[in-house]
């Protein structure tokens, strides 16, 4: 990816600039609990975005796209916007940093990726980190704290591309460390770095290639429901709600909106077991939590689709430890708890039963727990 990002570089503006790099994330337990001030514990990947950036001293920026092969070219003002969407996160990221005070000047950039998109592996977060971080570096002189970068790409989210997006994707791909989980409040922002190497199992992605898209999405109404609940709760976020206080408002509310405020008050709970049975070795535990996330997902939160249930019900019958969907929902992976002496059966029955319904094999993603945005160093 490198050598072909050097050569598309140098073809459109030739000579060489500067190669960043930010990764996707997964997340093991804590699903649609981050705009609700809950907990939740990714990752980062090994599939990543990667930019070469290069200054150009006029204040235009100018971006090849290679897995698009599409060029665009903006300047810094709020009324530049350009129309291609993919650049809008470009742009988005440069914006939030001059709202932030930062500073932004021209630059030219070729970028590519190797996050699947749509796949709930946020490929869009692994972009927005990849060019915060690289503007940090080049204009700022590394000034603006990690979690600053983390909502910057956030707002770019909010207020360039449609999506009322919490704080986790972001986080996950600034802050990712190889072999470590984080577990992240994401009411205090406080995290911790849990070393992930589960003994005896695998952790593999099972991409149901249905494509997902957030914006205008029923995402941004998932959160609202939330919202609601909460203010009719009279506090801030369901982080402070227990199903007590949600049963005593129960005829107050659509039966809609109480099922998604169940989720989320079950959800936060689960994070925090998964995070002591992990430390405990207790995979069954983990396991066990995976799967009330997807059913809760599925039944109450409503954001899976048939594939994504075919795909936990193969994933059941295999004895797989644990399963559920994914990121944002709608489509996109499973993640799989997989014990080593089940994982090439499970592997080859989800593949073939899929197929038989489908028309199509499922992509398969083995988790390799990698780095967060950097510059890139052979
Ligand atoms: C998407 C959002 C995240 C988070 C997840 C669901 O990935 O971008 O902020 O809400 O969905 O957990």
């Amino acid at each position: 990816m490198k050598q072909k990002i050097n050569k598309a570089f140098d073809e459109h503006f030739s000579g060489a600039g500067t190669i960043y790099v930010a990764p996707g994330r997964f997340n093991l337990i804590g699903e649609h609990t981050d705009y609700n001030g809950g907990f939740v514990f990714p990752g980062a990947i090994d599939k990543l975005m990667m930019a070469e950036i290069r200054p150009n001293g006029t204040d235009k920026v100018r971006v090849y796209s290679l897995d698009l092969n599409d060029y665009a070219e903006f300047g810094l003002n709020e009324a530049d916007a350009p129309a291609q969407s993919w650049a809008r996160y470009i742009f988005g990221v440069c914006r939030e940093i001059l709202k932030r005070g930062g500073k932004v000047e021209g630059f030219d950039a070729a970028f590519a990726g190797n996050v699947p998109l749509g796949a709930g592996l946020s490929s869009s977060a692994a972009l927005e980190s990849c060019f915060a971080n690289a503007l940090n570096d080049l204009f700022n002189d590394n000034s603006i704290d990690k979690f600053e970068l983390a909502r910057i790409g956030q707002s770019t989210e909010h207020n360039y591309c449609g999506v009322n997006c919490g704080i986790m994707d972001q986080f996950a791909s600034v802050f990712g460390k190889k072999d470590h989980l984080m577990r992240l409040d994401c009411r205090s922002m406080e995290f911790e770095y849990f070393p992930f190497k589960p003994e005896g199992h695998k952790l593999v992605l099972v991409d149901s290639v249905v494509k997902h898209e957030l914006a205008d999405s029923p995402y941004n109404k998932r959160r609202a429901s939330c919202e609601r609940v909460a203010k009719r709760l009279g506090i801030e976020t369901l982080r402070d709600a227990t199903m007590e206080m949600l049963d005593a408002i129960k005829t107050d509310i659509t039966a809609e909106d109480y099922f998604r405020a169940k989720f989320v008050i079950e959800e936060k709970e689960r994070v925090l077991t998964v995070c002591d049975a992990l430390v405990a070795g207790d995979y069954d535990t983990v396991g066990r939590c995976m799967y009330e996330t997807h059913a809760g997902l599925s039944k109450d939160y409503e954001v899976s689709c048939e594939e994504l249930d075919y795909l936990n019900d193969i994933a059941k019958e295999c004895g797989v430890t644990g399963s559920r969907i994914m990121g944002g929902g709608f489509g996109g992976c499973t993640v799989n708890l997989v014990k080593d002496e089940l994982y090439d059966n499970f592997i080859a029955t989800v593949k073939e039963k899929f197929n038989a319904r489908y028309g199509h094999e499922p992509k398969i993603y083995p988790v390799i727990v990698s780095d967060g945005a950097r510059k890139y160093e052979e």
